[in-house]
């Protein structure tokens, strides 16, 4: 029961492949799965929705427009209920579609409304898979982060042989999901993100570079674990993560205050943010007038967010950050002392290509007994090692 928990939106288009759903879906129900189907109008052609409503025990949806199935769970509703978007058998035409942004039906639409992972299991003629325009698309929705599962090679019902085929039922079941135990389940997780921002009147502010990707991809990873995870972020341009409540803020005062809102019940508590060390003395209420040739501000320093929650009588473990340019590991472990953290993830910053505002990262981990370097991979592959790591330390931790 791997799977167990977790809700799968199958989406079906219209290849030969498509008879082989039921199946599918039948195996991924046997691996713990929720599943509901939506069908385009063409897959209808190759499988019977009757059938996949009969192996998946709910209704199909296959129209955008249909008051009853919006009135019983609407599109919005259903992009949201999904831990995974499952595309199988994915067309070339619905490859383009996806790469465009087109909402013309159902599954497209949903495609667009859904903040879970999408996966794609093309199938398709091979001269069609090879042509310049679908491995165009491929590029795209790869660096958009879409997975994809296959194409097999092999004989294709069109008696061509190469690649376009679509995976067996069993091996896209396999697969659709990373492994991701549930080393977190039943915990409540308190992570902060992105940068804040400082006011000095009422159109400026001071703020830094942070994108809050790590931190955000951190929030997906410790739910995507099993947590309950709360995230307080600060101003960021990137999209919210799937099935974590996300607080927004703005000063880090206004975070401070959330945080110790909400920390009480958190068992582990992850400081990401780029907080600012120093807030304007005081806020004018008026726009400051250019008049004189310099003009001086007073700055004063903000509550130190992870310091305070590791400093409770009774703190939740702690993870801290530490954006070093030079010593990492020396600044890393004073901090870990001065601040009474169980944990600190350091990443040089010095480097340019990772760390703030990129996609990638690199970090070395500290704890008192120990430490384990992390390579530069992906924000969201760290996040999941990250995690991963912190979950046993933190059971190591209870166990002490
Ligand atoms: O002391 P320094 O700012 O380098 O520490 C970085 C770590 O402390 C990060 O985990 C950051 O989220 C946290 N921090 C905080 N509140 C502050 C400053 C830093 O929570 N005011």
């Amino acid at each position: 029961m791997q799977y167990k928990g977790k809700n799968i939106l199958l989406g079906i288009t219209g290849g030969i492949a498509a008879y082989k759903t039921p199946d599918l879906v039948r195996k991924l129900i046997a691996k713990g799965a929720e599943v509901r189907v939506v069908v385009t109008d063409s897959a209808k052609e190759f499988v019977s929705p009757l059938a996949l409503q009969a192996v998946s025990g709910n209704p199909v949806s296959d129209n955008l427009l249909d008051k009853d199935a919006e009135a019983a769970m609407g599109h919005i509703e259903l992009a949201k209920w999904a831990d995974q978007l499952l595309i199988a058998p994915a067309t070339a035409n619905f490859m383009a579609k996806l790469t465009y942004g087109l909402a013309d039906d159902l599954l497209s639409t949903l495609c667009l409304a859904t903040a879970a992972p999408i996966t794609i299991a093309p199938a398709m003629n091979q001269q069609m898979w090879l042509a310049p325009a679908t491995q165009d698309n491929l590029a795209v929705l790869q660096k958009r982060n879409v997975r994809f599962l296959g194409p097999a090679q092999g004989e294709q019902a069109c008696g061509d042989v190469g690649p376009g085929r679509m995976l067996e039922p069993q091996d896209i079941a396999d697969l659709v999901l990373p492994d991701l135990p549930q080393l977190l389940f039943g915990r409540k997780v308190l992570i902060t993100a992105g940068p804040t921002r400082e006011d000095i009147d009422p159109v400026r502010y001071i703020t830094n570079h942070s994108s809050g990707k790590m931190g955000y991809a951190l929030a997906q990873a410790a739910q995507q674990l099993g947590a309950e995870v709360t995230l307080v972020s600060g101003p960021v341009n990137i999209p919210k993560p799937n099935k974590v409540k996300t607080l927004n803020i703005s000063s880090a005062e206004q975070m401070h205050e959330t945080v110790m809102q909400n920390v009480m019940h958190s068992d582990i508590f992850i400081g990401c943010a780029a907080v600012a060390d120093y807030k304007p003395l005081n806020r004018t209420s008026q726009k400051i007038k250019k008049s004189d040739q310099e003009l001086t501000l007073t700055f004063i320093k903000n509550p130190d967010i992870l310091s305070d929650v590791a400093h409770l009588d009774n703190p939740p473990f702690t993870l801290g950050f530490a954006a070093e340019t030079q010593n990492v590991k020396e600044y890393a472990l004073s901090k870990l002392q001065r601040k009474k953290l169980n944990m600190i993830a350091a990443n040089d910053v010095s480097d340019d290509k990772i760390g703030f505002n990129s996609e990638q990262n690199a970090l070395t981990v500290f704890w008192p007994e120990g430490e384990q370097k992390l390579e530069i991979a992906d924000k969201s592959i760290l996040a999941i090692q990250l995690m991963k790591l912190l979950a046993l330390r933190y059971k190591e931790n209870k166990n002490d």
